[in-house]
């Protein structure tokens, strides 16, 4: 898979095959953040590893699925629910720049794990105070995003956003993932 491959590929993904993530895999996608460009190298993020059966169980009603879906096609069932998380936490009194340093992080472990074949799903719509409770993350630190990940069991793909201008997801009858993104002129000014 060469980059251009690898970044088209890395989707959003929602549905998985239950199969467990290769442990290896979360250690390299989480060696790969731990390495990664910082705000003033400041190095303000921890992560949990979610991978034991009982805390990946307990995290499924944490997360909010596909806000511009119904539940019942957006939401995984119980056979298509993710087989690991990683939680991602910033340390108390972090530099601004540190939300940077989250989304840095983030993308590295998709794209690390894609590598391998495991899909993911980056996570805002969160249950923080359950999550932290379940963790015991300290209260002074922010539980800022969770990424769920897996064996996907459906297909993603990039679209042209249409004249209308409705960048909202949508699926097929297979309920296959269908990804609008802006046009390249729209969104590039070479000046
Ligand atoms: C910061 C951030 C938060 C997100 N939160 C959620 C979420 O809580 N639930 C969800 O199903 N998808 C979530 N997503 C996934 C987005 O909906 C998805 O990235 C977007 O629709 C584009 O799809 P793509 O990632 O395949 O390009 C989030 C993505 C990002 C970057």
């Amino acid at each position: 898979m060469n980059l251009k491959e690898l970044l088209t590929g890395c989707r959003t993904y929602r549905r998985f095959l239950q199969e467990p993530v290769d442990e290896a895999v979360i250690r390299e996608a989480l060696e790969n953040a731990r390495i990664g460009s910082s705000g003033a190298n400041a190095q303000p993020l921890y992560y949990y590893a979610v991978t034991s059966a009982e805390k990946v169980k307990a995290m499924q009603p944490l997360v909010k699925w596909a806000a511009y879906l119904p539940a019942e096609v957006g939401t995984p069932k119980e056979q298509e629910q993710p087989t690991a998380f990683i939680v991602v936490v910033k340390k108390a009194k972090a530099i601004p720049f540190a939300d940077v340093d989250v989304g840095i992080a983030v993308n590295t472990i998709a794209l690390t794990a894609w590598s391998h074949g495991i899909g993911s799903c980056i996570m805002g719509a969160i249950n923080i105070e359950k999550i932290r409770e379940l963790f015991g993350v300290p209260e002074e630190d922010q539980i800022r995003l969770v990424l769920a990940l897996g064996k996907p069991s459906h297909t993603s793909t990039i679209v042209p956003v249409k004249e209308d201008g409705d960048i909202k997801y949508y699926l097929d009858e297979d309920r296959n993932y269908y990804v609008p993104k802006r046009a390249f002129e729209d969104v590039v000014h070479f000046v």
